[in-house]
């Protein structure tokens, strides 16, 4: 399959780059959004397509030109839900197919990223994933990792829990090896035991398909993350969609807990 992400910025197809940054206020972006990709199934099945992995095919095609598109808006960081630890209970026909896609993408994209100064990167865990899967990975990790324009963060075989478990683990380890004591292990501890530590915390959580869930998504990072959920099913979220998110996110007074100041 030919490969998409290009050096143009001719994703947003449907209006204008220019027009849809037009709608924004450029002095508030949120630096990092994170997105649960959600609705491939019921696109699917709207459209009468013999398998769900049609829709799943059809939300790579989403996921490239979201990936432009944040290029195009200067955001740093871009967090994808791309399978959760749960997802494995889904039928294995289901399960192998999506780790075809998401094999054959990571090998697909990695020029077109390259090319774009994206850097790319994957959370979550190795176990289950096949060895060939994970060397695309790891790649794909190390080919693009010098890159500064954008972070895609790919949260792949990824859950909220086992992240905090995992960093609860490395937090017990360094206790029984004497690095750090019991009572110092605080937030900020706690905060750099987690898989992407070197990333700032979400600004912007979307949600497509509408449910009003978090799925098990970033449970440590989004506390104070700004949530904006659309009816849309993934397979047909644009641009200018992403540009209504962000229109909504910065509508918001983001107080942490403080009260505005007059
Ligand atoms: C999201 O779409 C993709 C993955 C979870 C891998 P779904 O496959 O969950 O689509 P729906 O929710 O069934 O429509
Ligand atoms: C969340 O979607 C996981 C991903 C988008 C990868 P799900 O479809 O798995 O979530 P639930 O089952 O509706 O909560
Ligand atoms: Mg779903």
């Amino acid at each position: 399959m030919a490969t998409i992400l290009g050096k143009s910025s001719s994703n947003a197809s449907d209006t204008s780059l220019a027009e849809l940054r037009q709608r924004l206020d450029l002095s508030k972006m949120p630096a990092h959004i994170a997105i649960i990709m959600d609705g491939n199934g019921r696109w699917a099945r709207s459209k009468h397509l013999p398998s769900r992995l049609f829709g799943h095919r059809e939300g790579y095609k989403t996921v490239k030109n979201i990936v432009r598109f944040a290029v195009d808006l200067d955001i740093q960081v871009l967090t994808l839900y791309v399978f959760s630890n749960e997802n494995w209970s889904r039928p294995k026909h289901e399960t192998d197919g999506l780790m075809t896609l998401y094999e054959h993408a990571t090998r697909a994209e990695l020029p077109e990223l390259l090319d774009n100064g994206v850097q790319m990167r994957f959370i979550g865990r190795r176990d289950g994933l096949s060895s060939s899967l994970i060397a695309e990975m790891e790649r794909a990790t190390a080919a693009t990792k010098k890159n500064t324009k954008l972070v895609l963060n790919l949260a792949l075989n990824y859950g909220g829990r086992s992240e905090i478990v995992d960093a609860a683990r490395k937090a017990a380890q360094s206790v029984l090896d004497g690095t750090i004591s019991a009572e110092a292990i605080d937030e900020t501890y706690m905060s750099q035991q987690m898989y992407a530590h070197d990333l700032p915390d979400p600004d912007l959580l979307i949600r497509t398909a509408g449910e009003m869930r978090v799925s098990n998504f970033l449970l440590w990072g989004i506390a104070y993350s700004e949530i904006w959920v659309t009816e849309t099913l993934w397979p047909d979220f644009s641009s200018s969609e992403l540009v209504d998110g962000i229109q909504a996110y910065q509508s918001r007074v983001r107080k942490f807990g403080g009260v505005l100041t007059p």
